[in-house]
């Protein structure tokens, strides 16, 4: 996951970051680097055992805060420094976490900065443990982390893989930016979409001709995968309905991979009851061939007479499941045009009863399919039309959600 601007999330949220006596402990430069950009305030605090590895400087250089260490803790610079750094965290995150650290905190022993920064944090606490293969399958260690679980922290990792002991086993740190994923995941939990379900549907369908042809199209799924992670931020419950895509889905949605637009819509109407919010921004065929070759089709046959029939209309039909039981509670649909923009697209929301629309013009290079920008309209049932300017997607991603959060309201 890169995350190439601010993020609302993020903004104005104070991360702590505690780094413990690991080899992965560069990794967390990577991690402070990257939660900085995104708006954070990130205070690290490192163990004795981790400024072995990598020193407070380094952290500073990428928070452009000062890095805190046991030292600070009985300097007379700062008023009781675990309390102050406690009592305003929105997040306390240990990463990665040794095993004699996890054995500590699970036990409350706080004879150190991080450990008695993690007894003072009321705020939501996340622990990404790296050690050897061994240490982690400890009884022992593993004691420790269900303790932790049980008393409602995250645990994140370790991944399987090789570690710096040539040992290949359980105990890698999990990636920055897998973490990342997790940590936007806790922090969004409480937000406005908190207790709501969401459906995105995303990527491209397609459509098969034979065994190894079909009929595709260029959707990559970055504005459907966005809008899924712009929603898991506020808090929703996320499936994530998608096409072909190589895109890693964001953390915590739950996502259902299929092929077809007949696999989409089946997968969007056994979802779409109970569901508050439906965003359609999946590239659906319109049409597939009638007959699906089972072999794959021979050159030396001549050129195949590919016969087509129209797809399913998927938000057709979710129009009519909403009028039958009223769910989903709001439909967003997403219009790619070429010509008439905001014509057409105002012609497809009154028709598939949608809540907004928005349109996106695919005749330009840096709009559409494949880019990471687009230049959307937003139309909504009430007539109002605003046209944004060049944006990320991620950003795109950003209004939208903050649209469906005012068009939640008043529905209230
Ligand atoms: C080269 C080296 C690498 C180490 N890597 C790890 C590690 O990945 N995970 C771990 O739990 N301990 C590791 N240790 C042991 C810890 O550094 C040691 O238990 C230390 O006391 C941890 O202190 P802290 O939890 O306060 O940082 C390593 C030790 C050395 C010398």
């Amino acid at each position: 996951m890169t995350l190439p601007q601010t993020i609302p999330l993020f903004k104005g949220r104070r991360i702590l970051l505690g780094i413990t006596g690991s080899i992965a402990a560069y990794k967390a430069a990577d991690l402070a680097s990257k939660l900085t950009q995104a708006g954070a305030q990130v205070e690290v605090l490192l163990s004795e055992a981790a400024q072995k590895f990598i020193s407070p400087l380094t952290f500073q250089s990428v928070t452009g805060r000062r890095a805190y260490t046991d030292k600070d803790l009985w300097s007379t610079e700062a008023h009781i420094l675990h309390v102050g750094l406690a009592e305003y965290a929105d997040l306390l995150i240990i990463a990665p976490a040794t095993a004699n650290t996890l054995a500590k905190i699970a036990h409350g022993q706080a004879d150190s900065l991080i450990t008695i920064t993690a007894l003072a944090a009321k705020c939501p606490m996340l622990v990404a443990p790296a050690m050897d293969a061994n240490m982690f399958e400890q009884p022992v260690t593993q004691s420790n982390i269900e303790t932790l679980i049980g008393r409602g922290v995250a645990i994140v990792g370790p991944v399987e893989g090789r570690m710096a002991s040539g040992q290949i086993g359980l105990g890698r740190f999990i990636e920055p930016d897998e973490l990342l994923g997790h940590i936007r995941l806790a922090l969004g939990r409480h937000g406005p979409l908190e207790g709501l379900r969401v459906i995105v549907t995303a990527a491209g369908t397609q459509e098969p001709i034979d065994s190894v042809r079909s009929i595709a199209n260029s959707s990559s799924g970055k504005q459907g995968y966005a809008l899924a992670q712009a929603a898991i931020d506020r808090g929703a419950e996320v499936t994530l309905i998608s096409g072909v895509s190589h895109l890693s889905p964001p953390i915590g949605a739950e996502v259902i991979s299929l092929r077809t637009a007949a696999e989409m819509q089946q997968a969007v109407l056994e979802h779409v009851e109970k569901t508050d919010v439906l965003l359609m921004a999946a590239a659906v065929a319109d049409f597939r061939p009638i007959k699906v070759h089972v072999e794959k089709l021979k050159k030396s046959k001549g050129i195949p007479d590919i016969k087509l029939e129209p797809t399913e209309d998927i938000l057709g039909l979710v129009a009519q499941k909403q009028e039958a039981n009223g769910w989903p509670r709001l439909s967003v649909g997403f219009a790619a045009e070429s010509e008439n923009l905001v014509d057409n697209a105002r012609a497809k929301l009154e028709e598939k009863n949608l809540s907004l629309i928005v349109a996106n013009d695919i005749s330009l290079p840096d709009a559409g399919f494949e880019v990471d920008t687009n230049r959307v309209t937003l139309i909504d049932s009430e007539g109002g039309v605003q046209e944004l300017p060049l944006m990320s997607k991620v950003e795109v991603s950003e209004v939208v959600l903050q649209r469906v959060i005012q068009l939640l309201e008043t529905l209230e």
